[in-house]
């Protein structure tokens, strides 16, 4: 059996909860399984999941801005330019130089938790990027392409060459295919796709499966420098999607109650990606007739976290860990419910269930 299991919170769609979701996920996952350890990588430039681990509100800020202003970023800019600028015959650096223990900063993480900070720099260090992995490849056996994309699939390697414990990697993303997004598409093996009951994530589900696997046929420009081409040339395998979660966001949808968590038309294109590629999502027991089946497989349903969401972001407390009463948020007096927060904790607990 695997020591690891890696998962990329991805939809190339912004505001969908991603972020939201790796730090809920990260630390209930590590909350429960004390035994294993739990590794989150940012590849977003804005390092909201990190911000949100570290802290939360201008604690988190701080804290994020600290590790990226060291001589050598502790954050995945500084693995990436470490890494890259050695060449692909140097030793690997060390990954836990470059990881951070939350609980250190943000005592109310669970000690088993461990950061690979977001950067701001990852945005303007992406030409960097993309031309060391459109360098010529001066040796037979060079394949600079790979070698650039698999960077945080050997780092997450050598966390457990090092540390032999039983791994979570949850690595967050940006919603733009941007080469830092390759590179984490690169690092997972599963998908944990938040999508939102509405129009824009059914055209978004199709457009991720392009990215990922490529248009049928090609286009006839620039259908062979796709990641999915490239990804098929190198054999360099693609991640499945295992869970979708429907995230019932308010924020632009009304009382998100009156509406299905995952929409009728989102989960029919889900469905008949499916049917036309099954291996496009991860195995199960005994493969989805309909598309009820579908859902009740593939999908999990998370509740609008309302006061309890955004007090737990802001202050970078677990659910568990959020007491009821009152909270100061940006200065203004926020209520919160116990009953509330045991509910979104639920919600949690079942989306975690699926990380096996
Ligand atoms: N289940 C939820 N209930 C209430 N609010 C939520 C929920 N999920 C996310 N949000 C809120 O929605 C907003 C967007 O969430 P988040 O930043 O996690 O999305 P994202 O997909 O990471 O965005 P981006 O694409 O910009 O990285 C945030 O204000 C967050 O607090
Ligand atoms: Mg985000």
């Amino acid at each position: 059996m695997s020591l690891v299991k890696s998962y990329a919170v991805w939809n190339n769609k912004g505001g969908v909860g991603k972020s939201t979701i790796t730090f809920h996920v990260a630390s209930r996952y590590a909350e429960i399984n004390p035994e294993k350890k739990v590794l989150v990588i940012d590849l977003c430039p804005q390092s909201n999941a990190s911000m949100m681990l570290l802290g939360g509100g201008t604690n988190g800020e701080d804290a994020v801005l600290g590790l990226c202003t060291h001589a050598t970023p502790k954050t995945v800019v500084g693995y990436l330019s470490t890494v890259i600028s050695g060449g692909s015959g140097a030793a690997l650096p060390n990954p836990f130089d470059y990881l951070v223990d939350v609980n250190s900063h943000n005592p109310n993480m669970p000690e088993n938790l461990f950061l690979l900070c977001g950067d701001g720099n990852l945005e303007p260090m992406s030409p960097a990027i993309t031309q060391a992995a459109g360098a010529p490849a001066l040796t037979p056996t060079m394949r600079p392409w790979l070698w650039v994309h698999q960077i945080f699939r050997r780092f997450i390697e050598s966390v457990v060459a090092q540390d032999g414990s039983e791994w979570l990697v949850l690595i967050d993303t940006n919603p733009s295919f941007a080469i830092y997004t390759e590179l984490a598409m690169s690092a997972a093996d599963r998908l944990v796709t938040p999508v939102n009951a509405d129009d824009s994530s059914r055209v978004a589900a199709n457009a991720m499966f392009i990215l990922l696997h490529g248009q049928v046929p090609p286009h006839p420009i620039y259908g062979s420098w796709t990641f999915a081409a490239q990804a098929h040339n190198h054999g360099l395998s693609v991640p499945k999607i295992h869970v979708i979660v429907g995230n019932r966001l308010t924020q632009n949808m009304g009382p998100a109650t009156a509406f299905e968590a995952l929409s009728d038309a989102s989960a029919a294109t889900l469905f008949n990606a499916y049917r036309a590629h099954p291996t496009y999502f991860t195995g199960r027991a005994a493969a989805a007739q309909t598309v009820d089946e579908f859902k009740r497989t593939y999908s999990v349903p998370l509740r609008d976290f309302n006061t309890a969401g955004i007090v737990a972001a802001h202050k970078g407390v677990p659910l568990s860990r959020l007491e009821g009463g009152h909270h100061q948020v940006h200065g203004s007096r926020v209520q919160i419910n116990n009953v509330r927060v045991d509910e979104c904790l639920v919600a949690v607990d079942a989306l975690v269930a699926t990380l096996t």
